[in-house]
């Protein structure tokens, strides 16, 4: 899929991944590590890193402390930015020229796939093609994480699709936040992944998601968790508990992240 016509803004903040970084260190720990067979050399590729390749750089620092053989891809659309980024190349790191299908045109086998910041750009009816496209080259069990941070990383909101034998699965969206601007469920709705932006309207089961959690955290309140952190986790329970399909992974909740994984998977908008 080619990008959008005009030279995009390629804005990167240091540490903007930061808490996705966590994340996958703690929650995909077996992906990250495993190293039989073809995913001895399945890369982490990083789709569209901006004018700096900080957070590619970062993550590749993190992710070695699982698996110090960890091949890491930058790829960007923009010709000056991944040529500006090769000085920062070494053994197990590159940064190439390219588009979202640059893994599956060049053979290179990948086990995560992180695309952040970028689909934002693009028209919402170009994703799921993009999001194709993004996890040809995985491996099966292997995950893109596509989504969208505010420009400090202290709210994020992505797709975490998983390479199963029947193909792309909407496995889960993961929120995150550090609390900093307070908590409320719909602090996350400017800053979904781009096919579920501006679909926060009725009849649209992201609407009713976020109907239910906001019912949940008002319930939080009422039984007093008013601080943002304690309203927070507190909705989350509630949520679960009215069957709705959140995680409870207390790891997960003191740290700001709700995990929703519906049993048929992340619904498309209508
Ligand atoms: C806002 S920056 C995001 C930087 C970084 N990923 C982050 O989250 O901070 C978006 C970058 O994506 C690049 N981009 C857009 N479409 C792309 C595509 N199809 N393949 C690779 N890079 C792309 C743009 O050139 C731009 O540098």
């Amino acid at each position: 899929m080619t990008p959008p016509e005009r030279r995009t803004r390629g804005r990167t903040s240091r540490s903007r991944l930061r808490a996705l970084d966590a994340y996958l260190f703690q929650c995909e720990r077996p992906l990250l590590e495993r190293q039989d067979e073809a995913w001895r050399d399945a890369a982490f590729l990083d789709v569209g890193f901006g004018e700096h390749p900080w957070t590619t750089l970062e993550s590749a620092t993190l992710f070695r402390e699982l698996n110090p053989h960890l091949p890491v891809i930058g790829v960007e659309a923009d010709e000056g930015r991944a040529s500006a980024a090769a000085r920062h190349e070494e053994a197990r790191t590159r940064f190439v020229h390219g588009g979202f299908d640059w893994a599956s045109t060049v053979g290179q086998p990948a086990r995560l796939v992180r695309a952040m910041n970028i689909l934002r750009q693009y028209r919402a009816e170009d994703v799921e093609a993009a999001h194709t496209e993004l996890g040809r080259a995985l491996l099966p069990g292997g995950l893109v994480v596509e989504g969208s941070t505010d420009v400090q990383g202290g709210i994020t909101a992505v797709h975490l699709l998983r390479r199963t034998p029947e193909g792309l699965s909407r496995e889960a969206l993961l929120f995150h936040t550090d609390f900093h601007q307070g908590f409320a469920p719909l602090l996350f709705r400017d800053w979904l992944p781009r096919d579920l932006r501006r679909r926060v309207q009725p009849d649209e089961p992201i609407h009713d998601f976020f109907t239910e959690w906001t019912e949940a955290w008002k319930k939080a309140r009422e039984l007093g968790a008013w601080e943002p952190r304690s309203a927070f986790q507190e909705s989350a329970r509630q949520l679960a508990a009215s069957s709705v399909s959140v995680s409870t992974d207390p790891w997960l909740l003191e740290r700001g992240y709700l995990r929703w994984q519906p049993s048929g998977g992340v619904p498309r908008p209508r």
